[in-house]
């Protein structure tokens, strides 16, 4: 996948499709996040592309990005949703997702929410723990159904990606010990409400390479036979998410690449293929639309002081992530190395450093890949409201989430009683 190619100049000026920013910029304010309809659409297709001969499920990572009119979007396209959370499963059901194309992810799964998913009806738990497991058995025993399960996997192999959206190892929180799934299996099929459904695994997010993946396949694979030993026939394999996407000079594999590769490997066996794609459907079909509101410098920076900050956009603040930026309107000021920040209080607040940008105050700027995990991670922090969310369709412009007032920051809290 390329970089975010929907934004392109047409007179000096950047487009999002058919829609100037500056255009935008005057309807909504700034910062603004802008989606592309048909970026989303092509994304999610030629994910799909090389799939339809295969039974599949392409079940969307809700975390990356959860607006209702993405998912919505993405529903009506076929797609499965990946959940972590009951407000996540809510939200989906809110879309018109279906959810016998749900899976629930998760370390920590509540008994309400456990509840409110076997109401909903959901495809299958992806269980993280024996303990999480007897929780589900109890609760479905209660409800008198039998609730569909995976085991997640953690099968220790390094993702080669950064730390803190490594997933995989045995360091990390997420999944069962590898050494400890089959005698989990074995646990869950002797439980009266436990429906065995499928296994699963997700090592990390941002992935480039290949091999992190096929190396997990193979450990689940080598399972599934063991599993095969003991009598236990799976429906179906979840190979997770974590396919990377170009934010500055990666080169992560094509989708057809990555797909032809896990389905040479499950050939023969008979079972649906699930994915949870979140970054690599969403990641380059949005920006960040955000205005420099001063320059300023002493003797050895130049900062540019947006109106977007790390409560906006966490990534570079939280993992020193690379965003690239482009001015809206070209214009020809000596280029200079700045330090491009937010507002918030916070020496940790900035969106890039040392960037070589042509910029003068009231200068629009894109923050480029900022459509996964984004918007989704954004906060209040510093009484900031939440920014604007619009989708471009060609020419066409829908405000999707309505930028927060301040009243609407502390609507729900209360004085005390005088
Ligand atoms: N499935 C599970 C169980 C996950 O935990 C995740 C992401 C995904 C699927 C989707 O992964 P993706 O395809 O998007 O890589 N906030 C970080 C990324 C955290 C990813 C958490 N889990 C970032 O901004 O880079």
């Amino acid at each position: 996948m390329g970089q975010t190619s929907f934004i392109h100049t047409g007179q000096g000026v950047l487009f999002a499709e058919g829609v100037s920013l500056e255009a935008i910029a005057n309807q909504f304010g700034t910062p603004t996040y802008i989606y592309s309809k048909n970026t989303l659409i092509q994304t999610f297709e030629s994910f799909k592309k090389g799939l339809i001969k295969t039974d599949h499920l392409i079940c969307f990572a809700v975390k990356a990005n959860s607006n209702i009119a993405i998912l919505n979007l993405f529903a009506g396209l076929g797609a499965g949703f990946d959940i972590v959370s009951g407000g996540e499963l809510e939200r989906v059901i809110y879309a018109g997702g279906n959810p016998q194309k749900i899976v629930f992810s998760g370390v920590g799964k509540t008994e309400s929410e456990i509840e409110a998913a076997l109401k909903a009806n959901i495809l299958c738990f992806n269980v993280e723990s024996r303990s999480e497991l007897l929780r589900i058995q109890e609760v479905a025993e209660k409800m008198n159904i039998k609730a569909p399960i995976s085991i997640r996997v953690n099968p220790d192999v390094d993702a080669k990606t950064h730390p803190y959206i490594s997933t995989g190892l045995k360091d990390n929180k997420f999944g069962v010990d590898f050494n400890q799934a089959l005698s989990i299996y074995l646990a869950a099929k002797g439980m009266s409400h436990i429906d065995i459904k499928g296994i699963d695994c997700h090592i990390g997010s941002q992935i480039t390479e290949l091999k992190p993946f096929v190396d997990a396949l193979d450990r689940v694979l080598s399972l599934v036979d063991q599993l095969k030993k003991n009598n236990i026939q799976l429906s179906h394999i979840d190979i997770g998410g974590g396919i990377g996407i170009c934010y500055q000079d990666e080169s992560p594999p094509d989708f057809e690449i990555y797909i032809k590769e896990i389905l040479n490997k499950i050939k023969g066996l008979n079972v649906k293929i699930i994915f949870e794609p979140g970054r690599a459907l969403v990641g380059n079909a949005g920006v960040l639309l955000s205005k420099v509101e001063y320059l300023k410098q002493n003797d050895i920076k130049h900062f540019a002081i947006i109106d977007a900050a790390m409560n906006d956009l966490m990534r570079p603040t939280l993992y020193d992530a690379y965003h690239e930026i482009k001015v809206v309107r070209e214009h020809d000021t000596k280029s200079q190395s700045f330090d491009v920040v937010g507002p918030v209080c916070e020496s940790g607040d900035f969106i890039a450093k040392n960037r070589s940008l042509k910029l003068k105050e009231n200068d629009l700027i894109c923050i480029m890949s900022a459509g996964a995990y984004g918007m989704s991670m954004s906060s209040n922090y510093n009484s900031r409201g939440r920014a604007a969310e619009v989708m471009v369709d060609q020419d066409q412009l829908y405000e999707i989430r309505t930028r927060e007032k301040s009243s609407d920051l502390f609507k729900l809290e209360k004085k005390l009683p005088l």
